[in-house]
C-alpha cells in the first residue's frame, strides 16, 4: 500500500483528523479516519431527512462530476451532496465531452483545472487513472469508483448502514459474494471492513477470485452454503461482464444455481441476517427478488439515502481548509450515531 494514497497536503486544524487532501481509496486511511466519515454522514443523514435538507456550507465552491463510466446512483448522489451543501455543480459525462473527440483524460482534466473547480469527482475504467489525474490538478479529488480498484465511498456508506442498523462494524462476520475478481466495492469494503475490525468472507467460482485475496485479510470460498454459515451481513455483487475479456461462467442460469442468493442458500446464514447490493442489481442472476424486496432484511434501498449523506459528508471534509473561518460552520450538522 502506498502511503500517499491519499495524501499531498498537511493536516488541517479543521479536518476532524483526517489528514488526506484527496480520497483515493479505502487502503490507507486508518479507523480513526473512517469513524470520522461516518460520524459526519449521520449528521447529514439527519439533515437531508429534514425538512430544508441544506446548508449553505459550499456556497461560492465549485464541484465537478467527471464520469467516463455510466452510473446512476453515485453520480446522482455526489450532485445531490454537492447541492445540499449550497456548492455550484457541475455534472461531465464522456459521451458529450472532448475525450470523444480524441483529448487525453490528462489533458481533459488540465482544461478543467484551468476553471478553478474545488472538487473533482472522478469515475474511469482504468484502475489507477484517478490517482494519475490527481496529481495533475491542485484542487480535491474524490475516486468514484476506478477500473476494479477502489469504490471508496461505495464502500463508507456500506460501512454506514451497517453501523446503523447494527451499531458497530467490529466483531460482525460479512460475506462478499460475486464477481470479486473485477469489483472495486469489493476491494474498498474488504479495506474498510478489515480496518474496522470486522471478518470478511468472500465467495465465487474460482474463476472470479483473484488469486491471493487473503493478503488483503479476506478469507476466500468457493461454496456459498459454507461462506454464508454464522454470517450478519450477506452484500451481493453484480457480474461486471463489462470487465470481463472471454467467459468467466458457464450460463447465468448455472451461475445462479450455484451463486445467487435466494431464500434457501440465505438460511445458511444467522437468522437476521441483512442482505446488501451497491446497485445496480440484475434480479435472477445475483440475487432473487425475494430477498432482494425483503423488506425486513434488505438494506438495499437504505444504501442509497445513505450515498448522499456519505457525499455530503467527503464533500465537506475535503474542502474545510478552503473555507474562512467565519463560514457557516455551526450548521454543519453534529456527528455521533
Ligand atoms: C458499483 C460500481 O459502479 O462499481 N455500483 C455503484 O457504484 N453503485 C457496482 C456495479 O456497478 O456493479
Amino acid at each position: 500500500m502506498s502511503p500517499t494514497l491519499n495524501s499531498s497536503s498537511p493536516l488541517a486544524p479543521s479536518s476532524l483528523g483526517y489528514r488526506h487532501r484527496h480520497l483515493l481509496g479505502i487502503e490507507g486511511l486508518s479507523a480513526q479516519e473512517i469513524g470520522v466519515l461516518l460520524d459526519l454522514s449521520d449528521g447529514y443523514v439527519a439533515l437531508s431527512r429534514s425538512q430544508s435538507k441544506k446548508t449553505a456550507l459550499m456556497r461560492g465552491l465549485t464541484v465537478i462530476n467527471l464520469f467516463f463510466e455510466t452510473s446512476t446512483r453515485t453520480r446522482t448522489s455526489f450532485e445531490l451532496a454537492g447541492k445540499r451543501l449550497g456548492a455550484d455543480v457541475i455534472n461531465m459525462s464522456v459521451s458529450w465531452s472532448s475525450i470523444k473527440k480524441g483529448e487525453t483524460l490528462i489533458d481533459t482534466a488540465m482544461t478543467l483545472n484551468a476553471m478553478h473547480p474545488d472538487v473533482l469527482v472522478v469515475r474511469h475504467p482504468d484502475s489507477g487513472a484517478v490517482k494519475l489525474l490527481s496529481e495533475k490538478v491542485n484542487c480535491a479529488v474524490i475516486n468514484a469508483g476506478d477500473g476494479s480498484h477502489e469504490h471508496p465511498t461505495q464502500a463508507l456508506l456500506d460501512a454506514l448502514t451497517i453501523r446503523r442498523r447494527r451499531g458497530s462494524l467490529a466483531g460482525l462476520v460479512v460475506a462478499i459474494c460475486g464477481d470479486i475478481l473485477h469489483s472495486r466495492v469489493a476491494r474498498s469494503n474488504i479495506h474498510l471492513l478489515t480496518t474496522m475490525g470486522a471478518t470478511v468472507r468472500v465467495v465465487a467460482p474460482p474463476t472470479l477470485l483473484p488469486a491471493a485475496i487473503e493478503l488483503l485479510g479476506a478469507e476466500p470460498f468457493f461454496d456459498m452454503r459454507k461462506a454464508l454459515e454464522g454470517c450478519d451481513i450477506v452484500m451481493m455483487l453484480r457480474l461486471q461482464t463489462e470487465r470481463m475479456h472471454g467467459s468467466y461462467v458457464p450460463s447465468t442460469r448455472e451461475y445462479f444455481r450455484f451463486y445467487g442468493l435466494d431464500r434457501d442458500k440465505l438460511a445458511a446464514a444467522k437468522p437476521d441476517a441483512l442482505i446488501m447490493h451497491p446497485g445496480p442489481m440484475n434480479r435472477g442472476i445475483e440475487i432473487d427478488s425475494e430477498v432482494a424486496d425483503d423488506i425486513d432484511r434488505s438494506l438495499i434501498r437504505a444504501q442509497v439515502e445513505m450515498g448522499v449523506a456519505v457525499r455530503m459528508a467527503c464533500l465537506d471534509m475535503l474542502t474545510r481548509d478552503l473555507r474562512p473561518n467565519d463560514a457557516p460552520r455551526e450548521s454543519a450538522p453534529a456527528g455521533g450515531v
